[in-house]
């Protein structure tokens, strides 16, 4: 298949890159190359012929229109978006330019496209979303997220990314254009950009600065390896019935402070200090505003009807993570410096 994945150079999208080409697909990678891009996350399939790279934003249609005209894909796998709620706390408006008019414009030159192709039935426009649409859950393990779940997002992030899953849907409905949506847990493992709590957590460890906890540490978050993020999402485009969404998990819930103190012990292990444990860095800080309580997802659907699983627990991921790091210092090194990396952001609400 040749697929046209927007959000390429990111991190999960770097993942759907590396996993789509080494299955033998052609990939057309779509990226602005924002702050939050990195080329190097697929250098390694850079000068393959099966593989393309343009520097376009979703913002601007005319160039999406010559990107599919160019390229004529098969499938859409569509990622691009403003990413970090707390960046979305102190500047939402790009988060509604790229995450709502960004989407709408991908539909509408997908749209186009696929009509002048005579509406091809093999068509597919993925749409990649977040379990942070259905607000926050109760710490209750009988209530999780399913793909009935009404929507209630609660921050500027995934207020916007809720509006694009709206949009999607209407295009299904109104023009018939071959859709399918996913709603995923958080994300983690290699070439996380190092502002999401994980990369942070395991750098500040490294370089003895504290590690900051929002709050008292108590909020659930469940947590997928990329990867299986990555084949997930491969799936259901392949797969995935039209018009259908599916909720992605991990089936691996933990407190902030559990996850923490999990990624502590590794290091302890992997990288002894001098002397005491990583978790003395533990630091509590101020909360983020409006922070969700818990997002918990039922993957019995993508289960049942597709037959996918993690497979990895969350043990086995943070410590193929740890690793990576440890082994990539040239990579979050020069990552450092973009922008707002390493301060405290979100908080002026
Ligand atoms: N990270 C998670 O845990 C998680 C969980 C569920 C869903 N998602 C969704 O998955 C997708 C990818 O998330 P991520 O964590 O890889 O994000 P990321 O911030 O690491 O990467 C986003 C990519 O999109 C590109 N981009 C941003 N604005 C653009 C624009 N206007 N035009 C073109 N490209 C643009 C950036 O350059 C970057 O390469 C997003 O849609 C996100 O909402 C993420």
């Amino acid at each position: 298949m040749k697929l046209l994945v927007t959000g390429g150079a990111g991190f999960i999208g770097s993942a759907v890159v590396r996993l789509a080409m080494a299955r033998g697909h052609q990939v057309v990678n779509v990226d602005a190359l924002t702050y939050a891009a990195c080329l190097d996350n697929v250098a390694m399939v850079a000068d393959s012929p099966s593989y393309a790279f343009e520097q376009v934003d979703i913002r601007d249609r005319a160039a999406l229109d010559a990107v599919f005209a160019k390229h004529k894909p098969d499938a859409v796998m569509h990622l691009a978006a403003e990413s970090h709620v707390d960046r979305s706390i102190d500047g939402p408006s790009d988060f509604i330019e790229t995450n709502v008019t960004g989407t709408f414009n991908m539909l509408e030159a997908a749209r186009i496209y696929w009509t002048a192709q005579g509406k091809p039935e093999s068509f597919r426009f993925h749409h990649i979303s977040t379990d942070e649409v259905f607000g926050s859950l109760p710490n209750d393990p009988s209530v999780q997220f399913t793909e009935d779940t009404p929507y209630d997002p609660r921050s500027p992030y995934s207020a916007s990314k809720a509006s694009s899953d709206h949009l999607v849907r209407a295009w299904h409905e109104t023009y018939g254009l071959p859709v399918v949506l996913t709603n995923c847990s958080n994300n983690y493992g290699p070439y996380h950009f190092p502002e999401k709590l994980i990369p942070v957590i395991i750098l500040n460890a490294l370089a003895g600065k504290a590690l900051p906890i929002y709050g008292d540490g108590s909020n659930i978050r469940d947590w997928l390896y990329v990867e299986d993020h990555a084949d997930a999402l491969l799936l259901v485009v392949e797969k995935g019935a039209v018009g259908r969404s599916y909720n992605i998990g991990g089936e691996n819930e933990r407190t902030n402070l559990e996850l923490v103190k999990t990624l502590c012990a590794i290091l302890d292990q992997k990288r002894p200090k001098e002397t005491g444990s990583y978790a003395d860095q533990i630091t509590f800080v101020t909360d983020r505003p409006g922070h969700d309580a818990r997002y918990a997802i039922d993957p019995s659907r993508i289960r049942e009807e597709l037959g996918w699983r993690p497979s990895v627990t969350v043990e086995e991921g943070l410590a193929q993570t740890v690793d990576w790091y440890l082994d990539n210092e040239r990579w979050w090194r020069a990552l450092q410096d973009r922008h707002g990396v390493g301060e405290r952001l979100g908080v002026k609400a």
